[in-house]
């Protein structure tokens, strides 16, 4: 019994074997095999860090293309439905999905300049957990969130955050006190934190010449939309006029940005 097991054992191992080196590399004829595309080297880093968009879209080219419903299953016009994260002035056009209203709609090609790999940073095509296999990312990985592709904390926080009013000197949160300011940020940060939005994935011109006399437009990045009940630790950089004495609530903030994302300083640009 044990040896007809042992005997069995081998047999089901050397098929397992030869079965698993005769397997086609490719599909059926002209079509790629599926595990090779899933462990694109794209997929994991470095090679993603360098990725351009055109290079991902080759393969996921539904991401932009895929377009919502016209109407729900239960009937309801999408193009009357506007949800909470849709009220502020900036929102146009029709619903749209989640990829394209960051990538190619109006207001996003008009502030930012966002790419596949601003967000996406690599996953694990085996499991979306840390320290459940032996090329999974480490058990203590903080990089790596659970059961997300994308850190949320890192990413998405930076610009769904709420907006950190009490250290502004406001008397109220930004919808109760903006009356107050003209519904206007620039009356303050026209010379408070000025150096701002110096990065990549942004087009810092086009937002302040877009923001005059229009809160709304600043707002939806810093609370307006906020999918968070934290705000986002910003960078704090230097800014002329900049008190000496750092603040208690803001010891221990960087004072630059992100290094994979940071713009050259405009000294050191030509
Ligand atoms: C050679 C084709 C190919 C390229 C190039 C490629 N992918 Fe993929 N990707 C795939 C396939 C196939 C899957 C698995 C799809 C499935 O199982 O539904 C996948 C899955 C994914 C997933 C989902 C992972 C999950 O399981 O949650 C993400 C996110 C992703 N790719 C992002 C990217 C990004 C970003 C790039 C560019 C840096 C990229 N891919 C380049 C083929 C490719
Ligand atoms: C604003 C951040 C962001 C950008 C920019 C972005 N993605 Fe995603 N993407 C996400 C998030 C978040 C998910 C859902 C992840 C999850 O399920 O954990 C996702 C999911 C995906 C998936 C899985 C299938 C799906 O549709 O859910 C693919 C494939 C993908 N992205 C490819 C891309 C490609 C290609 C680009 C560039 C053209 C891109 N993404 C740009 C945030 C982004
Ligand atoms: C650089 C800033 C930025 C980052 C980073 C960012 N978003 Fe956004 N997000 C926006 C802007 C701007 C809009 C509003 C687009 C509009 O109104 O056309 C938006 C809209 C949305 C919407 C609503 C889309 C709709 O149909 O109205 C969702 C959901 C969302 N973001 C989730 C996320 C998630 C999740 C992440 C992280 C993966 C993320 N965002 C990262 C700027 C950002
Ligand atoms: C009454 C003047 C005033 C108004 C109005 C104002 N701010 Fe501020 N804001 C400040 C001050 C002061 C700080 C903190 C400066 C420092 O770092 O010491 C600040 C800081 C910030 C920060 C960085 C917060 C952090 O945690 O590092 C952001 C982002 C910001 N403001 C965005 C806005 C936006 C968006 C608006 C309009 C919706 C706005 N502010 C309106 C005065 C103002
Ligand atoms: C498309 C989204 C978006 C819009 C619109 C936007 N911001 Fe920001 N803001 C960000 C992001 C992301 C950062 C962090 C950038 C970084 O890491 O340096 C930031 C950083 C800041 C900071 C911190 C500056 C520092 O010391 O580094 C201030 C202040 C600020 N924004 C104010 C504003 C004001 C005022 C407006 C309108 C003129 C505005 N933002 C519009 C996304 C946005």
């Amino acid at each position: 019994m044990g040896r007809a097991f042992l005997i069995l054992l081998v047999v089901a191992g050397l098929l397992g074997f030869w079965l698993g080196r005769s397997l086609p590399v490719a599909g059926p004829a002209g079509t790629p095999d599926y595990l090779r595309l899933v462990y694109s080297p794209l997929h994991f880093k470095p090679a993603i860090e360098t990725a351009r968009d055109a290079d991902c879209l080759a393969c996921h080219g539904e991401v932009l293309e895929d377009r919502v419903r016209a109407r729900s299953p239960s009937g309801r016009d999408s193009r009357t439905a506007r949800a909470w994260y849709q009220q502020l002035s900036t929102y146009q056009g029709e619903q749209d999905t989640f990829h394209r209203r960051h990538l190619v709609t109006s207001l996003a090609r008009q502030l930012m300049r966002l790419s596949c790999n601003t967000c996406h940073q690599g996953h694990d095509p085996r499991d979306q957990a840390p320290g459940t296999s032996a090329t999974g990312p480490a058990q203590g990985d903080a990089a790596f969130t659970l059961r997300k592709g994308v850190n949320p904390e890192t990413i998405c926080l930076k610009c769904h955050g709420q907006m950190n009013w009490p250290v502004m000197g406001l008397p109220a949160a930004w919808p109760e006190s903006k009356r107050k300011f003209n519904d206007d940020c620039l009356g303050c940060h026209a010379t408070i934190r000025t150096r701002r939005h110096q990065v990549s994935y942004l087009k810092p011109d086009a937002i302040e010449a877009a923001a005059k006399g229009k809160g709304d437009l600043c707002f939806g990045c810093h609370g307006g939309r906020a999918w968070y009940r934290l705000n986002y630790p910003y960078p704090r950089h230097a800014w002329p006029g900049m008190p000496e004495k750092t603040p208690a609530w803001a010891s221990g903030r960087p004072t630059e940005s992100e290094a994979r994302f940071r713009l050259p300083e405009p000294s050191e640009k030509k």
